[in-house]
Protein backbone atom coordinates (compact mmCIF):
# COMPACT_ATOMS: atom_id res chain seq x y z
CA UNK A 1 0.00 0.00 0.00
CA UNK A 2 1.20 3.63 -0.84
CA UNK A 3 2.36 5.75 2.10
CA UNK A 4 1.97 9.38 2.72
CA UNK A 5 4.39 11.04 5.77
CA UNK A 6 3.86 14.25 7.40
CA UNK A 7 6.67 15.49 9.53
CA UNK A 8 4.02 17.05 12.10
CA UNK A 9 0.93 15.37 13.44
CA UNK A 10 -2.69 15.53 11.70
CA UNK A 11 -6.30 15.61 13.24
CA UNK A 12 -8.29 12.52 12.84
CA UNK A 13 -10.21 13.97 10.01
CA UNK A 14 -6.81 15.31 8.02
CA UNK A 15 -5.56 11.43 8.33
CA UNK A 16 -8.77 10.28 7.50
CA UNK A 17 -8.45 12.17 3.94
CA UNK A 18 -5.12 10.84 3.32
CA UNK A 19 -5.83 7.56 4.21
CA UNK A 20 -7.87 6.63 1.15
CA UNK A 21 -4.72 6.99 -0.70
CA UNK A 22 -2.82 4.93 1.01
CA UNK A 23 -1.40 4.38 5.35
CA UNK A 24 -0.27 7.94 6.68
CA UNK A 25 2.90 8.13 9.09
CA UNK A 26 3.49 11.06 11.54
CA UNK A 27 4.03 11.96 14.37
CA UNK A 28 2.21 12.12 18.02
CA UNK A 29 0.32 14.96 19.04
CA UNK A 30 3.37 17.76 20.27
CA UNK A 31 5.94 16.41 18.83
CA UNK A 32 7.86 16.20 15.44
CA UNK A 33 9.93 13.88 13.21
CA UNK A 34 13.64 13.94 14.13
CA UNK A 35 15.50 13.45 10.77
CA UNK A 36 16.52 9.87 11.74
CA UNK A 37 12.37 9.06 11.74
CA UNK A 38 11.89 11.01 8.79
CA UNK A 39 14.34 9.54 6.24
CA UNK A 40 12.97 6.08 8.07
CA UNK A 41 9.49 6.64 7.09
CA UNK A 42 10.33 8.11 3.93
CA UNK A 43 11.65 4.93 2.36
CA UNK A 44 8.32 3.59 0.89
CA UNK A 45 6.91 6.39 0.87
CA UNK A 46 4.93 8.39 -2.43
CA UNK A 47 4.31 11.56 -0.58
CA UNK A 48 5.25 14.00 1.81
CA UNK A 49 3.20 16.86 3.81
CA UNK A 50 6.22 18.93 5.06
CA UNK A 51 6.53 22.40 7.20
CA UNK A 52 9.72 24.10 6.37
CA UNK A 53 11.46 20.47 6.27
CA UNK A 54 14.46 21.03 3.87
CA UNK A 55 13.38 18.45 0.68
CA UNK A 56 17.00 18.34 -1.21
CA UNK A 57 18.69 15.76 -2.43
CA UNK A 58 19.62 14.17 0.97
CA UNK A 59 15.99 13.67 2.08
CA UNK A 60 15.63 12.35 -1.60
CA UNK A 61 17.95 10.18 -1.44
CA UNK A 62 15.51 8.41 0.89
CA UNK A 63 12.80 8.52 -0.59
CA UNK A 64 13.24 7.02 -4.30
CA UNK A 65 9.63 6.38 -4.30
CA UNK A 66 8.43 9.64 -3.73
CA UNK A 67 5.86 11.58 -6.32
CA UNK A 68 5.39 14.83 -4.62
CA UNK A 69 6.09 16.51 -1.50
CA UNK A 70 3.65 19.54 -0.58
CA UNK A 71 4.33 22.22 1.90
CA UNK A 72 1.96 23.59 4.59
CA UNK A 73 3.59 27.09 3.38
CA UNK A 74 3.27 29.83 0.71
CA UNK A 75 6.77 30.18 0.55
CA UNK A 76 9.45 26.91 -0.79
CA UNK A 77 12.54 28.27 -0.39
CA UNK A 78 13.00 25.21 1.72
CA UNK A 79 12.85 23.01 -1.45
CA UNK A 80 15.94 22.39 -3.47
CA UNK A 81 14.24 22.30 -7.11
CA UNK A 82 17.00 20.91 -9.10
CA UNK A 83 17.07 18.06 -6.90
CA UNK A 84 13.51 17.53 -7.39
CA UNK A 85 13.69 18.01 -11.10
CA UNK A 86 16.13 15.67 -11.59
CA UNK A 87 14.06 13.00 -9.27
CA UNK A 88 10.75 14.08 -11.03
CA UNK A 89 9.35 14.98 -7.59
CA UNK A 90 6.24 17.73 -8.21
CA UNK A 91 6.38 20.40 -5.49
CA UNK A 92 3.28 21.89 -4.32
CA UNK A 93 2.40 25.24 -2.12
CA UNK A 94 0.01 27.12 -0.11
CA UNK A 95 -0.76 30.44 -1.80
CA UNK A 96 -3.84 32.69 -1.15
CA UNK A 97 -5.47 31.38 1.70
CA UNK A 98 -3.05 33.57 4.25
CA UNK A 99 -2.57 36.44 2.22
CA UNK A 100 -4.87 38.71 4.68
CA UNK A 101 -3.30 37.28 7.75
CA UNK A 102 -0.09 37.94 6.77
CA UNK A 103 -1.23 41.50 5.80
CA UNK A 104 -2.76 41.81 8.98
CA UNK A 105 0.52 41.31 10.64
CA UNK A 106 2.27 43.88 8.52
CA UNK A 107 -0.26 46.48 9.57
CA UNK A 108 0.31 45.32 13.03
CA UNK A 109 3.89 45.58 12.95
CA UNK A 110 4.26 49.08 10.99
CA UNK A 111 1.65 50.71 13.74
CA UNK A 112 3.52 48.52 16.89
CA UNK A 113 7.03 50.22 15.47
CA UNK A 114 5.94 53.78 14.47
CA UNK A 115 3.68 53.71 18.07
CA UNK A 116 6.51 52.49 20.37
CA UNK A 117 3.75 49.66 21.62
CA UNK A 118 5.77 47.09 22.92
CA UNK A 119 8.63 49.71 24.39
CA UNK A 120 6.31 51.80 26.10
CA UNK A 121 4.12 49.12 27.05
CA UNK A 122 7.39 48.00 29.18
CA UNK A 123 7.41 51.31 30.21
CA UNK A 124 4.02 51.54 32.18
CA UNK A 125 4.61 47.85 33.66
CA UNK A 126 7.87 49.30 35.19
CA UNK A 127 6.06 52.06 36.64
CA UNK A 128 8.33 54.21 34.83
CA UNK A 129 5.20 56.70 33.33
CA UNK A 130 4.89 60.03 35.05
CA UNK A 131 2.49 62.82 34.94
CA UNK A 132 4.05 65.50 32.53
CA UNK A 133 5.42 63.21 30.70
CA UNK A 134 4.71 63.85 26.99
CA UNK A 135 6.82 64.01 24.36
CA UNK A 136 8.71 60.77 25.34
CA UNK A 137 5.68 59.31 24.29
CA UNK A 138 5.37 60.57 21.18
CA UNK A 139 5.42 57.92 17.92
CA UNK A 140 5.17 58.83 14.47
CA UNK A 141 2.30 58.93 12.20
CA UNK A 142 1.34 55.84 9.76
CA UNK A 143 -1.96 57.34 8.30
CA UNK A 144 -1.06 59.84 5.33
CA UNK A 145 2.64 58.72 5.08
CA UNK A 146 3.73 56.98 2.18
CA UNK A 147 3.95 52.99 1.91
CA UNK A 148 6.64 51.46 -0.30
CA UNK A 149 5.96 47.21 -0.93
CA UNK A 150 9.28 45.49 -2.47
CA UNK A 151 7.31 42.38 -4.17
CA UNK A 152 3.64 42.80 -5.23
CA UNK A 153 1.79 39.68 -4.78
CA UNK A 154 -1.36 38.69 -3.39
CA UNK A 155 0.03 39.69 0.14
CA UNK A 156 1.28 42.75 -1.45
CA UNK A 157 -2.14 43.62 -2.67
CA UNK A 158 -3.55 42.89 0.62
CA UNK A 159 -0.98 45.17 2.88
CA UNK A 160 -1.96 47.82 0.13
CA UNK A 161 -5.53 47.89 0.31
CA UNK A 162 -5.72 47.66 3.87
CA UNK A 163 -2.51 50.70 4.12
CA UNK A 164 -4.94 52.58 0.95
CA UNK A 165 -7.89 52.43 2.66
CA UNK A 166 -8.07 51.90 6.05
CA UNK A 167 -4.98 54.32 6.69
CA UNK A 168 -5.43 56.73 3.36
CA UNK A 169 -1.22 56.26 3.01
CA UNK A 170 0.11 56.84 -0.60
CA UNK A 171 1.54 53.46 -2.33
CA UNK A 172 5.03 52.67 -4.13
CA UNK A 173 5.83 48.86 -5.07
CA UNK A 174 8.65 47.65 -7.22
CA UNK A 175 8.07 44.60 -8.64
CA UNK A 176 10.02 42.32 -11.00
CA UNK A 177 7.17 43.61 -13.16
CA UNK A 178 4.54 46.58 -13.25
CA UNK A 179 1.35 45.51 -12.11
CA UNK A 180 -1.55 47.48 -13.81
CA UNK A 181 -4.40 46.21 -11.54
CA UNK A 182 -2.67 47.55 -8.49
CA UNK A 183 -2.01 50.76 -9.88
CA UNK A 184 -5.46 51.03 -10.57
CA UNK A 185 -6.95 49.98 -7.49
CA UNK A 186 -4.82 51.18 -5.14
CA UNK A 187 -3.59 54.38 -6.92
CA UNK A 188 -0.21 52.66 -6.50
CA UNK A 189 2.97 54.18 -8.34
CA UNK A 190 5.81 51.46 -9.75
CA UNK A 191 9.46 52.82 -8.42
CA UNK A 192 12.72 51.43 -9.09
CA UNK A 193 14.02 49.83 -5.46
CA UNK A 194 16.41 53.14 -4.88
CA UNK A 195 13.89 55.44 -5.77
CA UNK A 196 11.24 53.33 -2.99
CA UNK A 197 13.68 53.23 -0.38
CA UNK A 198 14.32 57.22 -0.87
CA UNK A 199 10.89 58.11 -0.72
CA UNK A 200 8.89 55.35 1.18
CA UNK A 201 8.04 56.45 5.31
CA UNK A 202 7.38 52.30 5.63
CA UNK A 203 9.54 50.13 3.38
CA UNK A 204 7.85 46.33 3.97
CA UNK A 205 9.68 43.36 2.28
CA UNK A 206 7.50 40.29 0.56
CA UNK A 207 9.72 39.16 -1.72
CA UNK A 208 10.19 35.26 -1.99
CA UNK A 209 13.58 34.62 -1.22
CA UNK A 210 15.77 33.44 -4.13
CA UNK A 211 19.40 33.82 -5.54
CA UNK A 212 18.32 37.44 -6.70
CA UNK A 213 16.47 38.84 -3.49
CA UNK A 214 19.21 37.25 -0.61
CA UNK A 215 20.72 39.98 0.55
CA UNK A 216 18.51 42.58 -1.05
CA UNK A 217 18.65 44.58 1.67
CA UNK A 218 22.31 45.32 2.52
CA UNK A 219 23.93 48.72 3.69
CA UNK A 220 23.84 50.56 0.35
CA UNK A 221 20.45 50.15 0.70
CA UNK A 222 19.52 50.69 3.94
CA UNK A 223 21.53 53.95 3.64
CA UNK A 224 19.25 55.26 0.76
CA UNK A 225 16.10 55.09 3.43
CA UNK A 226 15.19 58.26 4.90
CA UNK A 227 16.09 58.74 8.47
CA UNK A 228 12.52 58.20 9.88
CA UNK A 229 11.74 55.17 8.04
CA UNK A 230 10.77 52.11 9.43
CA UNK A 231 11.83 48.92 7.83
CA UNK A 232 9.48 45.62 8.09
CA UNK A 233 10.92 42.49 7.11
CA UNK A 234 7.42 39.56 6.34
CA UNK A 235 9.45 37.50 3.31
CA UNK A 236 12.38 35.57 4.68
CA UNK A 237 15.69 36.63 7.31
CA UNK A 238 18.01 35.86 4.20
CA UNK A 239 17.04 38.84 2.00
CA UNK A 240 18.37 40.90 4.87
CA UNK A 241 22.40 41.74 5.94
CA UNK A 242 21.20 41.50 9.60
CA UNK A 243 24.60 43.26 10.56
CA UNK A 244 23.99 46.09 8.00
CA UNK A 245 20.75 46.08 9.79
CA UNK A 246 21.92 46.48 12.91
CA UNK A 247 24.16 49.37 12.22
CA UNK A 248 21.63 51.16 10.27
CA UNK A 249 19.07 51.00 13.99
CA UNK A 250 22.27 51.22 16.00
CA UNK A 251 22.98 54.42 13.95
CA UNK A 252 20.25 56.46 13.36
CA UNK A 253 20.08 55.72 9.55
CA UNK A 254 16.39 54.98 10.03
CA UNK A 255 14.35 54.63 12.48
CA UNK A 256 13.14 51.41 13.34
CA UNK A 257 12.18 47.79 12.31
CA UNK A 258 9.63 45.27 12.41
CA UNK A 259 11.06 41.48 12.29
CA UNK A 260 9.03 38.52 11.34
CA UNK A 261 11.48 36.87 9.97
CA UNK A 262 15.51 36.04 10.84
CA UNK A 263 18.79 34.39 9.36
CA UNK A 264 18.62 31.88 11.95
CA UNK A 265 15.35 30.70 13.16
CA UNK A 266 14.64 30.33 16.25
CA UNK A 267 16.97 33.74 16.09
CA UNK A 268 20.04 33.41 19.12
CA UNK A 269 18.70 35.11 22.33
CA UNK A 270 21.94 37.22 22.45
CA UNK A 271 21.28 38.44 18.99
CA UNK A 272 22.32 41.81 18.58
CA UNK A 273 18.92 42.70 17.20
CA UNK A 274 17.21 42.15 20.28
CA UNK A 275 18.95 44.38 22.44
CA UNK A 276 17.55 47.63 20.35
CA UNK A 277 14.85 49.39 21.92
CA UNK A 278 13.58 50.46 18.13
CA UNK A 279 13.04 46.46 16.91
CA UNK A 280 9.71 44.81 17.30
CA UNK A 281 10.59 41.37 16.92
CA UNK A 282 7.91 38.56 16.48
CA UNK A 283 8.66 34.70 15.84
CA UNK A 284 8.21 34.16 12.20
CA UNK A 285 4.29 34.29 12.85
CA UNK A 286 2.99 36.16 9.54
CA UNK A 287 0.23 33.23 9.01
CA UNK A 288 0.09 31.96 12.69
CA UNK A 289 -3.75 32.31 13.56
CA UNK A 290 -5.28 28.78 14.18
CA UNK A 291 -7.75 29.45 11.17
CA UNK A 292 -5.16 29.95 8.69
CA UNK A 293 -2.69 27.61 9.95
CA UNK A 294 -5.60 25.45 9.45
CA UNK A 295 -6.48 26.45 6.14
CA UNK A 296 -2.92 26.30 4.89
CA UNK A 297 -2.26 21.97 6.03
CA UNK A 298 -6.08 21.68 5.02
CA UNK A 299 -4.39 22.93 1.11
CA UNK A 300 -1.12 21.03 1.64
CA UNK A 301 -3.32 17.58 1.95
CA UNK A 302 -5.80 18.70 -1.02
CA UNK A 303 -2.28 19.56 -3.58
CA UNK A 304 -0.97 16.58 -2.26
CA UNK A 305 -4.32 13.91 -3.17
CA UNK A 306 -4.63 16.30 -6.19
CA UNK A 307 -0.97 14.53 -7.32
CA UNK A 308 -1.65 11.25 -6.02
CA UNK A 309 -4.98 11.41 -7.79
CA UNK A 310 -3.50 12.21 -10.80
CA UNK A 311 -5.24 15.63 -10.99
CA UNK A 312 -2.10 17.51 -10.73
CA UNK A 313 -3.62 20.68 -12.47
CA UNK A 314 -5.66 21.17 -9.06
CA UNK A 315 -2.98 21.04 -7.24
CA UNK A 316 -0.82 24.61 -6.13
CA UNK A 317 2.31 23.22 -8.38
CA UNK A 318 5.17 25.83 -7.87
CA UNK A 319 5.52 27.62 -10.73
CA UNK A 320 9.25 26.30 -11.41
CA UNK A 321 8.36 22.68 -11.43
CA UNK A 322 4.99 23.44 -13.81
CA UNK A 323 6.77 21.63 -16.70
CA UNK A 324 6.56 18.53 -14.98
CA UNK A 325 3.07 18.56 -14.60
CA UNK A 326 2.78 19.83 -18.54
CA UNK A 327 5.26 17.04 -19.50
CA UNK A 328 2.56 14.18 -17.90
C1 LIG B 1 4.86 30.93 4.47
O1 LIG B 1 3.78 30.36 4.28
O2 LIG B 1 5.80 30.87 3.68
C2 LIG B 1 5.00 31.66 5.75
O3 LIG B 1 6.24 32.25 5.90
C3 LIG B 1 4.73 30.72 6.89
O4 LIG B 1 4.23 31.50 7.94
Amino acid sequence: MAKIVSTKPLSVAQREKLSRLGDVACPPEGRRFSQEELFSALHDAVGLITFGTRVDEALLEQAPSLKVASTASVGYDHFDLAAMRRRHVLGAHTPHVLDDTVADLGMALMLAVARRIVELDGYVRRGEWKKGDEEVLYGVDVHHRTLGIVGMGRIGRALAKRAKFGFSMNILYHARSRHDDVEQAFGARYAALPELLQDADFVVLLTPLTPDTENLMNEDRFRLMKRSAIFINLSRGKTVDEDALVHALREGWIRGAGLDVYRQEPVPPNHPLLSLPNVVCVPHIGSATRATRTAMLDLAIDNLVAVLEGRPKDAYIVPELKDLVEEG
